[in-house]
């Protein structure tokens, strides 16, 4: 891919989409030599690979190569969240680390593109499953080519709702409050383990809703956007928030005043 400087969503999605495949197919490659490195971040119950390492080195030095010049966001390097006006690159290395620890093949490459906070295109690939999501804004959501809507649920009752719980045992015991409450009044709820994955699994129908408290922006740039592109309303998490909240039209609302309820304000 040569370096072209545009704005062109559908040629975003292209980038996005070459960077998730190429540190999709190394992380695979190191998953399957077995053997990885384990640090502590947060608490000892948040693990950083040397794969998540290497997985952002790569895909930072694709990006410098094919979008020189523009600044990315890491989740294991960090960096500028955004340039007022100019495109950020968000990456999550890998999405479910936990899962990738363990063998479980529900993790992903998370990539996308921003400007002013806003995600224009992206992609978030499953190495395991060889799988790859995409959206450009305004342009749909696809899976492996295959054009993505959301689920057509109408009732919260009958809904398959998603979320995660944060890696700090104070605030896990609030979360685990919160959806003690809400599993009485859902069909019944997933804690996959991938922020990104779950959000795809609201664009693919997968699951009717998703909620989390504690997502940080790689978490979300690329899943929000595809699961938006797919027909989901997304409420991204206001300043100062860490909440983010993505459903199918039909349960939104009623997703939201249910968590209300049950103490979402003070989780
Ligand atoms: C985590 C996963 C998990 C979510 C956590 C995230 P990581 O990301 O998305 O599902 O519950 O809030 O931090 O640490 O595996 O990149
Ligand atoms: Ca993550």
């Amino acid at each position: 891919m040569s370096s072209v400087r545009t704005d062109d969503v559908e040629q975003l999605r292209a980038t996005a989409v070459a960077v998730t495949q190429q540190v999709g197919d190394l992380v695979l490659r190191m998953r399957l030599a077995g053997a990885d490195q384990v640090q502590t971040k947060t608490s000892d119950t948040d693990v950083v690979t040397a794969a998540d390492r290497s997985a952002e080195r790569l895909a930072r030095r694709l990006l410098a190569q094919w979008r020189p010049g523009e600044p990315v966001l890491g989740e294991e390097e960090g960096g500028e969240g955004s340039t007022t006006g100019g495109l950020c690159w968000v990456v999550d290395p890998i999405d479910g680390t936990v899962n990738y620890l363990y063998g479980l093949p529900w993790y992903a490459v998370s990539v996308a593109v921003q400007r002013d906070g806003q995600s224009l295109a992206a992609a978030v690939g499953q190495p395991a499953a060889g799988r790859l999501w995409s959206a450009a804004r305004g342009g749909g959501a696809r899976c492996d080519g295959v054009a993505l809507r959301v689920s057509g649920a109408t009732q919260l009752e009958l809904s398959l709702i998603g979320t995660g719980f944060s890696y700090r045992s104070e605030r896990r015991a609030r979360q685990a409050a919160m959806v003690a409450g809400m599993l009485p009044k859902i069909r019944d709820l997933r804690r996959a383990g991938s922020a990104a994955l779950d959000l795809c699994s609201v664009a693919s129908g997968w699951l009717d809703g998703f909620a989390e408290h504690g997502l940080h922006r790689w978490d979300w740039a690329a899943g929000a956007l595809i699961a938006t592109e797919a027909g989901a309303v997304v409420r991204l998490p206001p300043r100062g928030s860490d909440f983010l909240l993505a459903a199918t039209p039909g349960i939104v609302d009623s997703l939201a005043e249910l968590m209300a309820q049950c103490g979402a304000d003070a989780v």
